[in-house]
Formats: C-alpha cells, structure tokens, sequence
C-alpha cells in the first residue's frame, strides 16, 4: 500500500532541518535550558512550574485551563506554584520524604496538579492510578509500589482495599467525608492552613520521579520507574514535535494515569510554560470539538482511538465549531490508519502527525515532525540524539524492509531506569545495547518507521495496554469460571478488543445471563477496559505442556488463520 506522500508544509517550525540537526546533535546542548546546568540544583517541579512563577513577565499567565461538564477552573503558573507548595507542606508534615512512594488516585481535576507537583516538590516518587481502576487494580499497584500515602477521594475510597495495603500510613481525602480517624487527611482543611512556601527538596538528575504501573503478558503490571532526567527529553520533544511556542494553548486528551497524560499532559508543555487545557469528563465528539472551540486550542495530542470515533461521527459535527486556532496535530498510542489521516486533511485542512512510544522509554523516540513529509502509516523517523533499529533476536541490525524486533539504543534522556522491585524484569527489554520494545517493525530506504504488530500477547484497546493475565486471573476469581485465555480481537474502532475463552466449573450453564455476570465481574473488579466484550466457552483451553496458556492458537482459531507449530500442545 503506498498512498499518497503528504508534503510538509511552509510555516516557522522549531525544528526546521531535521537531518542537519541529527548531524550535529547533543543532548549537552538541550541542557542549557534548565536552571539546574547552572545552579547544580534539580527538581522537575521547580523547572515546570516554580521557575515561570519567579518570573514577572510568566507568573500570572493561565498555566491550567481546566474545564469539564461541571466544573471550570482556570490556574496560573503563580496559583500552580503556591498550591504545590502547600500540599508539599502537608505532605512534609505526615513525613514524606524523599524516595517515598505516593500514589494519586483522583479524577483529572485541579486538585490532581497540585497535589501531584507537591509530591514532587518533597522529592517522593508520585504515582498516578486511573480513576476507572477497580479494586484489583488499585490493590496490585499500592501493594507492589509500598505506597505510604494516597491521595483520592470519599467516593473512590471504596474501591481502596485498605486491610490489604499495610504499607499505607495516610489516605488524603479531597472532598467532604465522614472519616474521623487519624489515618485521613482532609485535603481542604490541610491546604487552608499550610503556608505558600515551601523549601523545594532538590534531588539529583537520576532520582525518581514517577511511576506508571503497565502490563506485559505475564505476570501482575510492572511500575515502570522513570527519574527527574527524562525532563530533557519532555523537553526537547515538546519543541521539536509538538513545535510548542509561547502563545500556543495546548491539549494532551490523554488521562495522566498513563504516561502520555504526564510526560506530555504536565511535563512538557509546562517545562515550555505553556498554557495548558485539561478537559475532564468523558469523551463524546461534541464535547471535544466544543474544547477545541472554545478555549481556541492550537496543538492538540490525541489517540487514533478517538480520531477514529470522530471519522465516525461524520463531517457534519466538525462543521458546527470554529476550529480555525488549531494548528498542530499529534497521535499516539496504536498504529495512525492512513484512512484518519485522509480525513485530518479533509476535516481540519491539517495533517495528523502520528508519534511512537512507550511507558518504558517516558518520552516520544519515533516520531513525524511538522517539517518533514509524511507516509501515512508510518510511525516517522527517530528523534535527534536516539538511534533506532530493527534487530533480529540476537541483537543484529537487519537490513532495511526486513520485519523484525523495534529496538532503541540504550541511554536516551528518559529511558525507564528500573523496573519497581523486579531487576530481571528489567534486564529482559534488552540484548546487548539495544533495548527491545516488543513491537515489530521494519525500516525503510529512507529510514522510516513502519509499525506491524506486537510480538508478545499484549493487548492493545482503544490505545490501553492490557496484559491477558490480569484479565484471565480475575475471571478464574469468578465461581462459574475454571479456566480462561484471553486475547486481543483487531476491531476496526478500537484497534483490538478483549475477547476471552473459558471454561466452565461443574454445575453451571453456558447462558448470556452468565457470560455477562462475569463480564460485570470482571469490569467491577478490575476496571471497565479490561472487561472482555466478547466471552466463549469452551471444552479446553489449549495449553503447553509446561502449563502456559497458548494465545497465540487461541488467536487463530479465531480469526480462522493456520494454526503453525502446535508440536508443544498438551495432550
Ligand atoms: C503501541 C503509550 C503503533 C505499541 C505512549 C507500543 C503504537 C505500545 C504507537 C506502548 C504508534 C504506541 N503506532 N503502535 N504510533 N504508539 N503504540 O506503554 O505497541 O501505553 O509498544 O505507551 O503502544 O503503549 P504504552
């Protein structure tokens, strides 16, 4: 399929020749952006926010535009700045220290922002769970993390096991509620007594910083660790890709339980001191073209998930808003179809710029710049400063349009620096120099990126990462359920959708009733993008002989494919 090549356009980007920069690159250069190369003293909050709050001319510029159905707040880079200090202060005072583990379990909301730079100001590690997590969820990530403290709120609390979390000293409540012992904390009351200044811990380059719990295909989520130094690479990205500029109002759509939601939802539009949009609530097209709209956003992340739900919805709902201050367009989380990009040019005269990345790497490495050409369906060419190959499982780069292993050469800025708690985990992304994404691919002449699949079960729904094992844990947790196997189903709007195989325990029936008490079991238990759509019983499920599950036959009965080496199947 070679469609149609899309010329860049003429405009005053950032990065404006991508391979005399390549050429003559170092990431020495970049650092002479932070304060920290001459002050000798780090920390991400300072840099994001408390740096423009020190300046007259930035201090009172709208650093959160933040708005959903109910609520609409707008935030300075001043207000950010004392609200972190704050909550710092609260933090300090039930002893927070540095290296600590504290987890925000919290709608996108105001509150969110500062609490989550305030963590950072007292130099612990803040660690950001999606609002929809259901208990399972929660209880893997707060027990493997030893989170001492959490901020959420009285409604979510019910979904916090706490008997099961013996690491957890404090629970900040945001909201009112009922509790009265010691173990909570009232966000409101503390805030309003705590003082505006606080003294920023300062850490070192490599210190920790964040971590986002992802899924692999065995075992629990993984917290991938990522440290104060990845604001390099925010950094730099943010100007070259996102081709962010002073005046520019920006939108990430994505939630910062993920990690597009913090690197480039906080992290990189205001180490740039940009205004920033946050929308909560949910997504439907009206309410994302009336964001557009009215806070006249200029460069707007987004998901192929979403964009494809806005092909759906059809021309006619663009033409209801103004989106004249657009400017930019960015995607990322699951392969860009060629057909969204077609219809980006159609509907905002524009073109969509698709970006790869993962949790592990903490910032975009293979991307589509402004001033470059576009092939639609190619993920683009690697950022200045990171090489980028296609390698076969010994670690040998291949030959240009030969499919194999996505790897990126160990050492950019942001790589994830260990896995929490599981130092082989870690050591199993990489053979020799490369770190190994899991992803296949092949590069082409020109040194393009073509994305092809995962090379494990990983599953990928609407842009979510989801690890079959969870879902097959949970659903064997169900009375009815003996065994399952789930995979990943291609869905043209979701990109994969879950579909799992069980089998039933004696005495019970094979009913609709059935299959969806345990599809709700599941999507109350876990959370509601794990829940398979699509449930089948089965006799069997095929395993190993040592025991493991074979998706990968799963997958092609399925979708009616060959069925390869079945030589390791259990009688
Ligand atoms: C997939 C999200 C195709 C890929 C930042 C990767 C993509 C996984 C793209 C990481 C893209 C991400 N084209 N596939 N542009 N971007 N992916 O950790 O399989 O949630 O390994 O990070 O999403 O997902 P994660």
């Amino acid at each position: 399929m070679d469609m149609q090549r899309i010329p860049a356009r003429d405009g005053d980007y950032n990065l404006k020749n991508y391979d005399k920069m390549r050429d003559s690159f170092s990431w020495d250069e970049v650092k002479k952006n932070f304060s920290w190369n001459e002050t000798g003293k780090v920390n991400i909050a300072y840099e994001a926010i408390d740096r423009h709050a020190e300046n007259p001319d930035k201090k009172d510029k709208v650093a959160l535009l933040y708005s959903s159905p109910d609520r609409e707040e707008q935030l300075t880079f001043d207000d950010l700045s004392k609200k972190s200090n704050q909550f710092a202060n609260v933090l300090k005072k039930y002893n927070v220290k540095k290296g600590d583990r504290v987890f925000l379990f919290l709608p996108r909301s105001p509150e969110f922002y500062a609490s989550f730079f305030g963590i950072l100001k007292t130099g612990a590690v803040a660690g950001p769970l999606f609002e929809a997590f259901m208990e399972q969820a929660v209880r893997d990530r707060l027990q493997d993390s030893e989170a001492r403290m959490l901020i959420t709120t009285p409604e979510l609390l019910e979904r916090v096991p706490q008997e099961d979390l013996p690491d957890l000293e404090n629970i900040v409540l945001v909201g009112d509620h009922n509790e009265s012992s010691d173990k909570y904390i009232d966000y409101h009351k503390e805030m309003s007594d705590a003082s505006t200044d606080f003294d920023i811990e300062w850490v070192d380059l490599e210190d920790g910083m964040v971590i986002h719990y992802t899924s692999g295909s065995t075992g629990k989520p993984k917290g991938v660790y990522h440290v104060h130094n990845a604001m390099v690479q925010h950094y730099a990205t943010a100007e070259w890709v996102i081709d962010l500029k002073e005046d520019d109002v920006y939108w990430c759509t994505a939630d910062p339980g993920w990690v597009t939601g913090t690197s480039y939802g906080v992290f990189a539009p205001w180490l740039h001191g940009v205004t920033n949009v946050i929308r909560g609530g949910r997504f439907s097209p009206d309410d994302w073209y009336g964001t557009l709209d009215k806070h006249n956003v200029t460069v707007w992340y987004t998901a192929p998930t979403a964009l494809r739900k806005l092909v759906s919805a059809g021309e006619d709902v663009v033409k209801k808003y103004d989106l004249s201050s657009l400017r930019h367009i960015m995607s990322v989380g699951e392969p860009l179809n060629p057909e969204v990009i077609t219809w980006g040019l159609k509907a905002f005269d524009l073109r969509i710029h698709d970006t790869w990345w993962m949790t592990e790497t903490g910032a975009m490495l293979i991307v589509n710049f402004p001033s470059e050409e576009i092939r639609p369906g190619s993920m683009g060419k690697p950022i200045p400063g990171v090489d980028a190959a296609i390698v076969d499982n010994e670690g040998n780069e291949l030959p240009p349009n030969q499919m194999g292993n996505l790897a990126i050469k160990k050492g950019w800025p942001s790589m994830m620096r260990h896995i929490w708690k599981r130092p082989e985990k870690f050591q199993s992304y990489f053979i020799n120099e490369w770190y190994v994404s899991g992803d296949s691919a092949y590069k082409d002449e020109d040194g393009y990126f073509w994305f092809q699949g995962r090379l494990d079960d990983v599953i990928n729904t609407s842009g979510e990462r989801v690890g079959p094992f969870e879902v097959e844990s949970k659903l064997i947790e169900h009375p009815a359920v003996s065994e399952a196997g789930v995979i990943g189903k291609p869905d043209p709007e979701r990109g994969e959708i879950i579909k799992a195989f069980i089998t039933l325990n004696e005495g019970y029936e094979d009913t609709p009733e059935l299959l969806e008490d345990i599809r709700k079991f599941v999507k109350t238990g876990l959370s509601a993008h794990s829940a398979p759509r699509e449930l089948e019983v089965k006799d069997s499920i095929p395993k190993t002989r040592s025991g493991k599950i074979m998706r990968r036959l799963l997958k092609s009965w399925e979708l009616g494919l060959p069925t390869g080496d079945t030589s390791t199947l259990e009688e």
